[in-house]
């Protein structure tokens, strides 16, 4: 008898684990790999936030299951200054990664899911786990790898009929490192339509040019947000996420609890302290200061790579590019990525696990091989960064690039 339930066999090993094993071969072998597959924060947690952390690791009770009150009023506060949307201490729940909150979603959810081209690798194997059919949408380069109003509704209307829908929206974006233009007449179709948001603001602290856009501002009623510690704060292990959920989902919120509390319980107590710093402190200075690094660095690596074989969007924020490569000849993405491998030790992402067609040669490349501290430690508040700066402390970005851009010029 088959052990596996069919939803489960059918959700397939990610290809970031593959070229992660693959790398690692490599590196055993003696050979140098640049890492620009893994989409990790090189920066440390601020160090009023971990001191937070060791104060209170002593502290060994159960937190309340939907998460710490204080914690959940400085997220709520924070949200508010940043959207300008009250979502209260009520509509929120604390998660051990935002991940999580959106597998809860998922499971709770009965409805289909809305996905721009291209997407971060979980969502669909997520909605897989629960059984919520996904729908693609395609997205233009010249569209910033957005979908248009009219694109979002045509999906809308074509092919889904009559559901719940929710439509999940990750801006900047993992994978591409754009930033959504369009959230006004997305928000306008979304609620002509009746759907439902997931904004994903993960990354959105890492807003190149310093602001804070959410799908929220235009459409508060409609939108469930995600976010948490891991990049803006350099926090990923520590495995810090919340949910915030609009007043009219009041029930929904209450199937999420119940769904947190027959899994996780609650989130760990020290960390549930720490991430009350994290949320009411003032970090505008590490913000502006991580920002402007990864600008400067995502910056070099664009204008390094794009050429006449390597097509690129500039990068906008978080951490990543989407080079797409002109003029090869393999058969999907995935084989592209592993030639690369072979050839010049770059790690890169297929482009297929973004939800790309496999034929598209196009990958994501992440930029944050280098030593984030030393290099925070280097740039004086207000500084200007120079490519002298980056060659000196993302030696392995430079030299990465470097082989990536030649490799190109040769197929
Ligand atoms: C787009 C996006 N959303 C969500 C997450 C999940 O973050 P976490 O579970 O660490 O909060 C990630 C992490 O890589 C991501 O890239």
């Amino acid at each position: 008898m088959n052990l596996i339930k069919k939803n489960i066999t059918k959700v397939k090993q990610s290809a970031t684990l593959v070229i992660n094993e693959k790398s690692k071969q490599l590196i055993a072998d003696g050979k140098k790999v640049y890492s620009f597959g893994f989409g990790q924060s090189p920066f440390p947690v601020p160090e009023k936030i971990v001191s937070v952390l060791k104060d209170n690791a002593h502290k060994k009770e159960y937190l309340p299951m939907q998460g710490l009150e204080e914690l959940r009023e400085a997220v709520s506060k924070y949200l508010f200054s940043q959207t300008g949307v009250n979502y209260s201490k009520e509509n929120i729940l604390i998660t051990p990664g935002s991940k999580e909150a959106m597998l809860l979603m998922h499971v709770a959810f009965n409805g289909d899911i809305l996905l721009p081209t291209s997407s971060w690798v979980s969502y669909e194997p997520q909605a897989n786990i629960a059984k919520n059919k996904t729908h693609w949408i395609k997205t233009k380069r010249e569209n910033n790898w957005f979908p248009t109003a009219d694109e979002l509704e045509k999906k809308i209307k074509m092919k889904i009929k009559n559901k719940n829908i929710i439509l999940i929206l990750n801006s900047p974006n993992n994978p591409s490192g754009s930033v959504c233009k369009n959230l006004k007449q997305l928000a306008k179709i979304a609620k002509k339509n009746k759907i439902l948001v997931l904004s994903d603001e993960i990354y959105t602290d890492l807003t190149f040019n310093g602001s804070y856009d959410s799908i929220s501002k235009y459409y508060p009623e409609g939108t469930l947000i995600s976010g948490g510690l891991s990049k803006w704060c350099g926090a990923g292990g520590w495995r810090l996420g919340f949910i915030a959920v609009p007043d009219k989902l009041k029930k929904f919120l209450k199937s999420l609890k119940t769904l947190a509390s027959e899994s996780y319980s609650t989130v760990n107590t020290p960390l549930q302290y720490a991430a009350v710093e994290a949320y009411s402190g003032d970090y505008e200075n590490y913000k502006n200061k991580t920002r402007k690094i990864l600008e400067g660095v995502g910056n070099y690596a664009y204008n390094n790579l794009k050429s006449n074989k390597i097509l690129l969007t500039p990068p906008e924020g978080a951490f990543y590019l989407m080079p797409e490569f002109l003029g090869t000849k393999f058969k999907n993405s995935n084989h592209l990525c592993e030639k690369i491998l072979e050839d010049t030790g770059v790690a890169l992402l297929p482009g297929s696990d973004f939800g790309f067609e496999p034929k598209k040669m196009i990958a994501r490349l992440s930029y944050t091989d280098f030593d984030g501290e030393n290099f925070l430690n280097s740039l004086e508040d207000n500084g200007n960064l120079t490519d002298g700066m980056v060659e000196k402390f993302a030696p392995n970005v430079v030299e990465g690039i470097k082989k990536l851009s030649n490799w190109a010029k040769k197929i």
